[in-house]
């Protein structure tokens, strides 16, 4: 439970820093709502948003959007901001994302041949790492918080216990056998 906390918590930090520092790069975990940042300093009648140059993830037409046309894959999961249509902001919001969201997004505005390009990268929820080890020899499985924890537990398949990590000291009270004197 704990590391599961940690890790969302990390993956969120990440989200925030990413779309705050408005890089044509923005970062999400599956399941996510994320913000994909279209500024216009001017104000054109319509923009248009594309993912993979072709598919219509939404319209913003006279400062409403516009469904019409509409990939399914992205239908219920955009919107628009229509408070901030007026600062030239044509960010959308896309809710739930997915893996299959990742990838090139185009914020177009014909009139005045503007064309904004931005990327979406999705990560999973939590973090997996992959450790290789040789038969008898011994292994490294890392872990690191960013902050401190009094509790760390290493259960194994979700339920044998290979070690417990209680206020910075090792307590083996639950261990399993399998891994007696070799943690
Ligand atoms: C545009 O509006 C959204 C939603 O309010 C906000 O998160 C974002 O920071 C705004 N972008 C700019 C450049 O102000
Ligand atoms: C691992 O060590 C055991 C005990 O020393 C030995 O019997 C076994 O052959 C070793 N296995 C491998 C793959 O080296």
């Amino acid at each position: 439970m704990l590391l599961a906390a940690n890790v969302s918590g990390i993956l969120f930090l990440l989200l925030v820093r990413n779309v705050s520092v408005e890089s044509v790069s923005v970062t999400a975990a599956v399941g996510d709502t994320v913000v994909l940042p279209c500024q216009i300093n001017s104000n054109p009648e319509d923009v248009y948003w594309r993912y993979s140059d072709v598919r219509n993830v939404c319209n913003i037409i006279k400062g409403k959007a516009d469904f019409n046309g509409q990939d399914p894959a992205f239908k219920d999961r955009v919107n628009i901001f229509p408070l901030e249509i007026k600062n030239g902001n044509f960010s959308i919001r896309l809710d739930k994302v997915s893996k299959s969201d990742e990838g090139p997004y185009i914020c177009s505005a014909p009139s005045i041949s503007l064309r904004e390009n931005l990327e979406l990268k999705v990560t999973a929820t939590a973090e997996k790492v992959c450790v290789y080890a040789v038969i008898n020899d011994s292994a490294v499985l890392p872990c690191e918080f960013k902050q401190n924890s009094q509790m760390v537990f290493w259960p194994y398949r979700d339920r044998r216990t290979v070690c417990d990590v209680i206020n910075g000291a090792v307590d083996f009270d639950e261990q399993d056998p399998a891994y007696r004197d070799r943690v």
